[in-house]
Protein backbone atom coordinates (compact mmCIF):
# COMPACT_ATOMS: atom_id res chain seq x y z
CA UNK A 1 0.00 0.00 0.00
CA UNK A 2 1.74 3.23 -1.15
CA UNK A 3 1.00 6.49 1.20
CA UNK A 4 -1.16 7.98 -2.17
CA UNK A 5 -3.31 4.99 -1.45
CA UNK A 6 -3.04 5.46 2.62
CA UNK A 7 -4.09 9.08 1.61
CA UNK A 8 -6.65 7.97 -0.30
CA UNK A 9 -8.98 5.94 2.42
CA UNK A 10 -8.19 8.37 4.78
CA UNK A 11 -9.94 11.23 3.11
CA UNK A 12 -12.84 8.96 1.73
CA UNK A 13 -13.39 8.11 5.66
CA UNK A 14 -13.42 11.54 6.49
CA UNK A 15 -15.72 12.70 3.32
CA UNK A 16 -17.69 9.81 4.09
CA UNK A 17 -18.17 11.28 7.89
CA UNK A 18 -19.04 14.43 6.31
CA UNK A 19 -21.86 13.29 4.17
CA UNK A 20 -23.30 11.43 6.77
CA UNK A 21 -23.41 14.28 9.29
CA UNK A 22 -24.96 16.26 6.87
CA UNK A 23 -27.93 13.79 6.69
CA UNK A 24 -28.47 13.85 9.80
CA UNK A 25 -27.66 16.32 11.47
CA UNK A 26 -28.20 19.45 9.63
CA UNK A 27 -31.24 21.74 8.23
CA UNK A 28 -29.78 21.61 4.58
CA UNK A 29 -29.72 17.45 4.81
CA UNK A 30 -33.41 17.43 5.42
CA UNK A 31 -34.38 16.75 1.89
CA UNK A 32 -32.47 13.99 1.53
CA UNK A 33 -33.64 11.87 5.19
CA UNK A 34 -37.46 12.95 3.47
CA UNK A 35 -36.33 11.17 0.57
CA UNK A 36 -35.22 8.60 2.18
CA UNK A 37 -37.80 8.49 4.41
CA UNK A 38 -40.42 8.34 1.49
CA UNK A 39 -38.85 5.28 0.29
CA UNK A 40 -39.19 3.34 3.53
CA UNK A 41 -35.09 3.97 4.65
CA UNK A 42 -35.26 5.11 8.19
CA UNK A 43 -32.36 6.08 10.74
CA UNK A 44 -31.30 2.61 11.47
CA UNK A 45 -30.40 1.75 7.49
CA UNK A 46 -29.21 5.31 7.32
CA UNK A 47 -26.50 4.34 10.14
CA UNK A 48 -26.25 0.50 9.67
CA UNK A 49 -25.20 1.75 5.17
CA UNK A 50 -23.76 5.10 6.65
CA UNK A 51 -25.95 6.48 3.84
CA UNK A 52 -24.90 10.26 3.79
CA UNK A 53 -26.04 13.57 1.30
CA UNK A 54 -23.82 15.59 -1.19
CA UNK A 55 -25.29 19.12 -1.18
CA UNK A 56 -26.31 21.58 -3.87
CA UNK A 57 -22.94 22.98 -3.95
CA UNK A 58 -19.82 22.86 -6.40
CA UNK A 59 -17.43 23.38 -3.34
CA UNK A 60 -18.52 22.27 -0.20
CA UNK A 61 -16.38 18.80 0.15
CA UNK A 62 -13.43 20.83 -2.05
CA UNK A 63 -13.29 23.19 0.74
CA UNK A 64 -13.39 20.87 3.81
CA UNK A 65 -10.78 18.63 2.11
CA UNK A 66 -8.50 22.04 1.13
CA UNK A 67 -9.13 22.84 4.99
CA UNK A 68 -7.65 19.60 6.10
CA UNK A 69 -4.80 19.94 3.91
CA UNK A 70 -5.54 16.70 1.62
CA UNK A 71 -3.87 17.05 -1.36
CA UNK A 72 -6.25 17.92 -3.97
CA UNK A 73 -4.20 16.20 -7.01
CA UNK A 74 -4.92 13.35 -5.09
CA UNK A 75 -8.16 14.22 -4.24
CA UNK A 76 -8.64 14.18 -8.08
CA UNK A 77 -7.48 10.48 -8.40
CA UNK A 78 -9.37 9.37 -5.74
CA UNK A 79 -12.74 10.52 -7.74
CA UNK A 80 -13.75 12.89 -4.19
CA UNK A 81 -13.37 16.33 -6.64
CA UNK A 82 -13.10 16.93 -10.01
CA UNK A 83 -10.93 19.42 -12.00
CA UNK A 84 -12.16 22.24 -14.46
CA UNK A 85 -10.79 22.40 -18.09
CA UNK A 86 -11.32 25.80 -18.43
CA UNK A 87 -9.07 27.47 -14.94
CA UNK A 88 -7.69 23.99 -13.41
CA UNK A 89 -9.63 24.45 -10.48
CA UNK A 90 -11.49 22.17 -8.11
CA UNK A 91 -15.42 21.29 -7.77
CA UNK A 92 -16.97 18.69 -6.02
CA UNK A 93 -18.02 15.29 -7.95
CA UNK A 94 -21.05 14.70 -5.94
CA UNK A 95 -23.33 17.63 -5.64
CA UNK A 96 -27.16 17.17 -4.68
CA UNK A 97 -27.15 13.10 -3.67
CA UNK A 98 -27.97 10.74 -1.76
CA UNK A 99 -24.88 9.24 -1.07
CA UNK A 100 -24.03 5.65 -0.43
CA UNK A 101 -20.36 4.42 0.79
CA UNK A 102 -18.93 1.61 -0.69
CA UNK A 103 -16.86 -0.10 1.69
CA UNK A 104 -14.08 -2.45 0.08
CA UNK A 105 -13.74 -6.16 1.56
CA UNK A 106 -11.26 -5.08 4.59
CA UNK A 107 -14.14 -2.44 5.63
CA UNK A 108 -12.23 0.66 4.04
CA UNK A 109 -14.39 2.89 2.33
CA UNK A 110 -12.93 3.47 -1.58
CA UNK A 111 -15.77 4.84 -3.40
CA UNK A 112 -19.18 6.61 -3.25
CA UNK A 113 -22.29 6.06 -5.40
CA UNK A 114 -24.68 8.91 -6.16
CA UNK A 115 -28.23 8.93 -6.26
CA UNK A 116 -30.50 11.88 -7.54
CA UNK A 117 -33.52 12.27 -5.41
CA UNK A 118 -36.24 11.94 -7.81
CA UNK A 119 -35.93 11.70 -11.79
CA UNK A 120 -32.85 12.40 -13.84
CA UNK A 121 -30.16 11.14 -15.46
CA UNK A 122 -27.51 9.85 -14.00
CA UNK A 123 -29.86 7.84 -11.72
CA UNK A 124 -26.42 6.89 -10.16
CA UNK A 125 -23.16 8.57 -10.43
CA UNK A 126 -20.12 6.49 -9.25
CA UNK A 127 -16.52 7.40 -8.25
CA UNK A 128 -14.10 5.89 -11.33
CA UNK A 129 -12.14 3.34 -11.49
CA UNK A 130 -8.98 4.22 -8.77
CA UNK A 131 -5.69 2.62 -7.67
CA UNK A 132 -8.45 1.90 -4.23
CA UNK A 133 -11.57 1.21 -6.18
CA UNK A 134 -12.17 -1.79 -8.62
CA UNK A 135 -16.08 -2.05 -9.45
CA UNK A 136 -15.59 -5.41 -11.10
CA UNK A 137 -13.78 -6.71 -7.94
CA UNK A 138 -16.22 -6.01 -5.28
CA UNK A 139 -19.43 -6.28 -4.01
CA UNK A 140 -21.76 -3.43 -2.22
CA UNK A 141 -22.13 -4.45 1.52
CA UNK A 142 -19.91 -8.06 1.34
CA UNK A 143 -17.79 -6.16 4.14
CA UNK A 144 -20.98 -6.26 6.35
CA UNK A 145 -22.57 -9.33 4.99
CA UNK A 146 -19.79 -11.56 5.33
CA UNK A 147 -20.34 -13.26 8.74
CA UNK A 148 -24.15 -13.75 7.57
CA UNK A 149 -23.01 -14.99 4.31
CA UNK A 150 -20.98 -17.76 6.52
CA UNK A 151 -23.50 -18.03 9.05
CA UNK A 152 -26.48 -19.09 6.44
CA UNK A 153 -23.92 -20.53 4.29
CA UNK A 154 -24.95 -18.70 1.23
CA UNK A 155 -24.82 -15.01 -0.63
CA UNK A 156 -28.13 -13.33 -2.13
CA UNK A 157 -27.15 -11.32 -5.14
CA UNK A 158 -29.12 -8.27 -6.04
CA UNK A 159 -28.49 -5.96 -8.74
CA UNK A 160 -29.08 -2.39 -6.55
CA UNK A 161 -27.81 -0.29 -3.12
CA UNK A 162 -31.73 -0.37 -2.54
CA UNK A 163 -32.04 -3.55 -2.65
CA UNK A 164 -29.86 -4.52 -0.28
CA UNK A 165 -31.18 -2.04 2.17
CA UNK A 166 -34.83 -3.13 1.53
CA UNK A 167 -33.20 -7.12 1.99
CA UNK A 168 -31.58 -6.13 5.16
CA UNK A 169 -34.74 -4.78 6.44
CA UNK A 170 -36.37 -7.74 5.86
CA UNK A 171 -33.99 -10.42 7.20
CA UNK A 172 -32.08 -10.88 4.38
CA UNK A 173 -28.79 -9.96 5.61
CA UNK A 174 -26.69 -11.95 3.41
CA UNK A 175 -27.80 -9.73 0.43
CA UNK A 176 -24.24 -8.41 -1.74
CA UNK A 177 -24.71 -6.66 -4.79
CA UNK A 178 -22.92 -5.32 -7.79
CA UNK A 179 -22.58 -2.06 -9.11
CA UNK A 180 -24.59 -1.71 -12.48
CA UNK A 181 -22.26 -3.77 -13.67
CA UNK A 182 -22.28 -7.61 -15.35
CA UNK A 183 -20.82 -9.79 -12.59
CA UNK A 184 -17.53 -10.97 -13.07
CA UNK A 185 -14.76 -13.92 -13.28
CA UNK A 186 -12.97 -12.18 -10.34
CA UNK A 187 -16.39 -11.34 -8.19
CA UNK A 188 -16.64 -15.21 -8.13
CA UNK A 189 -13.77 -16.43 -7.67
CA UNK A 190 -13.75 -13.94 -4.17
CA UNK A 191 -17.22 -14.82 -3.04
CA UNK A 192 -16.10 -18.39 -3.40
CA UNK A 193 -13.69 -18.20 -0.79
CA UNK A 194 -16.92 -17.31 1.74
CA UNK A 195 -19.76 -19.37 0.10
CA UNK A 196 -20.87 -22.21 -2.70
CA UNK A 197 -23.95 -21.06 -2.50
CA UNK A 198 -25.87 -17.68 -4.44
CA UNK A 199 -29.25 -17.38 -4.68
CA UNK A 200 -29.68 -14.87 -7.36
CA UNK A 201 -32.47 -12.19 -6.80
CA UNK A 202 -32.54 -9.55 -9.91
CA UNK A 203 -35.00 -7.21 -10.96
CA UNK A 204 -37.52 -9.45 -12.86
CA UNK A 205 -37.82 -7.25 -15.84
CA UNK A 206 -36.18 -8.40 -18.85
CA UNK A 207 -32.99 -6.72 -18.23
CA UNK A 208 -33.08 -8.53 -14.91
CA UNK A 209 -33.79 -11.70 -16.51
CA UNK A 210 -30.83 -11.68 -19.02
CA UNK A 211 -28.63 -10.73 -16.48
CA UNK A 212 -29.76 -13.43 -14.40
CA UNK A 213 -28.91 -15.98 -17.15
CA UNK A 214 -25.53 -13.88 -17.36
CA UNK A 215 -24.39 -14.29 -14.06
CA UNK A 216 -25.64 -17.69 -13.70
CA UNK A 217 -22.79 -18.98 -16.24
CA UNK A 218 -20.38 -17.02 -14.04
CA UNK A 219 -20.93 -18.66 -11.48
CA UNK A 220 -21.57 -22.20 -12.63
CA UNK A 221 -18.14 -22.06 -14.04
CA UNK A 222 -16.82 -20.98 -10.71
CA UNK A 223 -18.59 -24.57 -9.27
CA UNK A 224 -21.51 -22.57 -7.27
CA UNK A 225 -24.57 -23.88 -6.35
CA UNK A 226 -26.83 -21.28 -7.99
CA UNK A 227 -30.68 -20.84 -6.80
CA UNK A 228 -32.62 -18.22 -8.80
CA UNK A 229 -35.92 -16.16 -6.51
CA UNK A 230 -37.69 -14.21 -9.12
CA UNK A 231 -40.03 -11.48 -8.08
CA UNK A 232 -43.59 -10.53 -9.53
CA UNK A 233 -44.72 -8.11 -11.81
CA UNK A 234 -41.01 -6.61 -13.04
CA UNK A 235 -40.43 -5.40 -9.70
CA UNK A 236 -37.14 -5.54 -7.85
CA UNK A 237 -36.35 -6.59 -4.67
CA UNK A 238 -37.15 -2.75 -3.24
CA UNK A 239 -40.11 -2.37 -4.40
CA UNK A 240 -41.40 -5.64 -3.82
CA UNK A 241 -40.46 -4.91 -0.53
CA UNK A 242 -42.86 -1.62 -0.17
CA UNK A 243 -45.65 -3.04 -1.84
CA UNK A 244 -45.69 -6.23 -0.14
CA UNK A 245 -44.24 -5.28 2.91
CA UNK A 246 -40.84 -6.91 5.17
CA UNK A 247 -42.61 -9.43 6.44
CA UNK A 248 -43.22 -11.60 3.18
CA UNK A 249 -39.70 -10.93 1.38
CA UNK A 250 -38.02 -13.59 3.25
CA UNK A 251 -40.92 -16.44 2.96
CA UNK A 252 -42.53 -15.71 -0.31
CA UNK A 253 -39.61 -15.25 -2.20
CA UNK A 254 -35.69 -16.41 -0.48
CA UNK A 255 -37.29 -19.26 1.01
CA UNK A 256 -38.94 -19.92 -2.15
CA UNK A 257 -36.11 -19.59 -4.61
CA UNK A 258 -36.17 -22.23 -6.64
CA UNK A 259 -33.05 -24.47 -8.90
CA UNK A 260 -30.94 -22.71 -11.76
CA UNK A 261 -32.62 -25.27 -13.67
CA UNK A 262 -36.01 -24.82 -12.64
CA UNK A 263 -35.44 -21.33 -13.32
CA UNK A 264 -34.31 -22.30 -16.78
CA UNK A 265 -37.06 -24.72 -17.60
CA UNK A 266 -40.14 -22.44 -16.56
CA UNK A 267 -38.10 -19.17 -18.30
CA UNK A 268 -37.66 -21.30 -21.63
CA UNK A 269 -40.84 -22.66 -21.98
CA UNK A 270 -42.89 -19.45 -21.50
CA UNK A 271 -44.86 -18.74 -24.12
CA UNK A 272 -44.39 -22.17 -26.56
CA UNK A 273 -46.48 -24.14 -28.04
CA UNK A 274 -45.42 -27.39 -27.06
CA UNK A 275 -48.06 -28.80 -29.52
CA UNK A 276 -45.70 -28.14 -32.37
CA UNK A 277 -42.92 -30.53 -32.77
CA UNK A 278 -40.48 -28.29 -33.76
CA UNK A 279 -40.89 -25.93 -31.24
CA UNK A 280 -41.18 -29.11 -28.56
CA UNK A 281 -38.06 -30.66 -29.63
CA UNK A 282 -35.87 -27.04 -30.09
CA UNK A 283 -37.03 -26.47 -26.04
CA UNK A 284 -35.62 -29.81 -25.26
CA UNK A 285 -32.17 -29.53 -27.37
CA UNK A 286 -32.02 -26.12 -24.85
CA UNK A 287 -32.47 -27.82 -22.36
CA UNK A 288 -29.51 -30.68 -23.13
CA UNK A 289 -27.37 -27.59 -23.48
CA UNK A 290 -28.33 -26.49 -20.00
CA UNK A 291 -27.68 -29.91 -18.68
CA UNK A 292 -24.87 -30.21 -20.24
CA UNK A 293 -23.07 -26.91 -17.87
CA UNK A 294 -24.37 -29.03 -14.52
CA UNK A 295 -21.24 -30.05 -13.01
CA UNK A 296 -22.52 -32.60 -11.36
CA UNK A 297 -23.14 -36.06 -13.18
CA UNK A 298 -25.95 -36.86 -10.92
CA UNK A 299 -27.51 -33.60 -11.51
CA UNK A 300 -27.23 -34.24 -15.39
CA UNK A 301 -28.56 -37.33 -14.58
CA UNK A 302 -31.67 -35.98 -12.08
CA UNK A 303 -33.19 -33.47 -15.32
CA UNK A 304 -32.38 -36.03 -18.23
CA UNK A 305 -34.55 -37.94 -16.50
CA UNK A 306 -37.29 -35.60 -15.28
CA UNK A 307 -36.95 -34.81 -19.22
CA UNK A 308 -37.72 -37.89 -20.88
CA UNK A 309 -40.64 -38.21 -18.11
CA UNK A 310 -41.90 -35.17 -19.30
CA UNK A 311 -41.97 -35.30 -22.89
CA UNK A 312 -42.09 -39.73 -22.99
CA UNK A 313 -38.79 -39.81 -24.71
CA UNK A 314 -36.63 -42.66 -23.41
CA UNK A 315 -34.05 -41.13 -21.22
CA UNK A 316 -30.95 -43.66 -23.17
CA UNK A 317 -31.97 -41.18 -26.17
CA UNK A 318 -31.55 -38.02 -24.29
CA UNK A 319 -28.34 -39.31 -22.74
CA UNK A 320 -26.65 -40.38 -26.12
CA UNK A 321 -27.90 -37.16 -27.22
CA UNK A 322 -26.17 -35.10 -24.45
CA UNK A 323 -23.02 -37.42 -24.68
CA UNK A 324 -23.18 -36.12 -28.22
CA UNK A 325 -22.78 -32.79 -27.22
CA UNK A 326 -20.36 -32.93 -24.81
CA UNK A 327 -17.77 -34.56 -27.15
CA UNK A 328 -18.55 -31.52 -29.54
CA UNK A 329 -17.38 -29.33 -26.78
CA UNK A 330 -14.16 -30.96 -25.71
P1 LIG B 1 -33.52 2.79 -7.48
O1 LIG B 1 -34.25 3.44 -8.59
O2 LIG B 1 -32.84 3.78 -6.60
O3 LIG B 1 -34.35 1.83 -6.72
O4 LIG B 1 -32.30 1.99 -8.14
P2 LIG B 1 -32.27 0.52 -8.76
O5 LIG B 1 -31.22 -0.25 -8.03
O6 LIG B 1 -33.62 -0.09 -8.83
O7 LIG B 1 -31.75 0.86 -10.22
P3 LIG B 1 -31.75 -0.04 -11.50
O8 LIG B 1 -32.51 -1.29 -11.32
O9 LIG B 1 -32.12 0.85 -12.62
O10 LIG B 1 -30.19 -0.37 -11.66
C1 LIG B 1 -29.52 -1.33 -10.86
C2 LIG B 1 -28.17 -0.80 -10.47
O11 LIG B 1 -27.49 -0.34 -11.61
C3 LIG B 1 -28.19 0.41 -9.53
O12 LIG B 1 -28.30 0.06 -8.18
C4 LIG B 1 -26.86 1.06 -9.84
O13 LIG B 1 -25.79 0.40 -9.17
C5 LIG B 1 -26.72 0.81 -11.32
N1 LIG B 1 -27.22 1.97 -12.05
C6 LIG B 1 -28.49 2.32 -12.32
N2 LIG B 1 -28.55 3.47 -12.98
C7 LIG B 1 -27.28 3.88 -13.16
C8 LIG B 1 -26.68 5.02 -13.77
O14 LIG B 1 -27.35 5.92 -14.27
N3 LIG B 1 -25.31 5.08 -13.75
C9 LIG B 1 -24.54 4.11 -13.18
N4 LIG B 1 -23.22 4.24 -13.22
N5 LIG B 1 -25.08 3.03 -12.59
C10 LIG B 1 -26.42 2.91 -12.57
MN1 LIG C 1 -17.61 1.76 7.76
MN1 LIG D 1 -33.41 -2.59 -13.55
MN1 LIG E 1 -33.93 -2.02 -9.84
MN1 LIG F 1 -35.26 0.00 -7.44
Amino acid sequence: QSTEQAVMYEAHEFVKKYYHHLLVNTEEGKKAFDYLQSRGITKEEIKQFEIGVALNSWDAVTKVLQKRGYPMSIMEKAGLVARSEKDGSYYDRFRDRIIFPIHNHQGKIVAFSGRIMGEGSPKYLNSPESTIFHKGKLFYHFYQAKNAIRKKNRAVLMEGFADVIAAYQAGVTEAIATMGTALTEDQAKILKHTTEQVILCYDSDNAGINATEKAANVLQKEGFTIKVATLPDGLDPDEYVRKFGVDNFQSAIIDASVSLMSFKMQYHRKGKNFQDETVKFQYINEMLQEIKKLPQLIEQDYYVNALAKEFSISADALRSELQQFQNQNQ
